[in-house]
């Protein structure tokens, strides 16, 4: 088995861009489970499937056409809906709330777990998410989750909207945020959290290389 660098935690905390560079400096394949939840919302919102129709969207994160490839830059990968990039549009707000609401069905997680479990191939693979290291892939040699205070959250989000020409209000965002974690944290199946051998880093105060730097002394011990 190919060895995995699981990194967890919530929105805001710069696990994407951690990710992203451990991927590129180690050369191992990246794992962007949000996406996959986020595809199945717009094939969902797409196709008039309701957020509550566990076997409808089940269907879909099992059948939907999918393709990863190689993007660059601060897009290391973009998303290919039969053929067609969806990249940009999965990151729109709306489909950030329906993703975590798809993602509280049992039979959406477990479709989508044999999708995630494909992606750990030689020579490794650095998996994003909420449950890399509880439940995707609970053998993984090194587990990080990644936190930060909720305002700081928001205003990393809000940054990175406003840099992608994306214009959200601030305290709406708090507030969807804060939603969203509340329901990625009190799911019945999966929820957000550490896994007992995880390692916390609180990101808080700290700039992205001081994160890269505590990230890059746990994998490297
Ligand atoms: O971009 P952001 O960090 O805000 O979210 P994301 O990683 O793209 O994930 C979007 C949503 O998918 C989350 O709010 C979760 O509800 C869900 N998700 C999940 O349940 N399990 C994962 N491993 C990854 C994402």
């Amino acid at each position: 088995n190919a060895p995995v660098i699981a990194i967890d935690g919530p929105s805001g905390t710069g696990k994407g861009t951690v990710c992203g560079r451990l991927a590129a400096l180690l050369g191992w394949h990246l794992l962007d489970s949000g996406a996959l939840y986020r595809l199945v919302a717009l094939v969902a919102e797409r196709s008039g499937t309701a957020g509550s129709d566990e076997a409808g969207l089940s269907r879909l994160a099992r059948e939907m056409p999918l393709e990863f490839v190689k993007g660059e830059g601060e897009t290391p990968i973009r998303a290919l809906l039969d053929g067609e990039d969806v990249t940009a549009a999965i990151r729109a707000e709306s489909i950030s709330r329906l993703a975590s609401e798809v993602a509280a069905h049992p039979g959406v997680r477990q479709a989508l777990l044999i999708r995630q479990r494909a992606a750990r191939r030689p020579p490794g693979l650095i998996a994003d998410g909420r449950d890399m290291g509880t439940v995707v892939f609970p053998d993984a040699p090194v587990k990080l989750f990644l936190t930060a205070g909720p305002e700081e959250r928001a205003r990393r989000r809000y940054k990175q909207l406003k840099d992608k020409g994306i214009g959200v209000n601030l305290r709406q965002l708090s507030a969807e945020l804060a939603e969203r974690d509340a329901r990625d944290s009190e799911r019945a199946i999966s929820p957000l959290k550490p896994a007992t051998d995880a390692v916390v880093v609180d990101t808080t105060g700290i700039d992205i290389e001081t994160v890269m730097q505590r990230v890059l002394a746990q994998v490297t011990e």
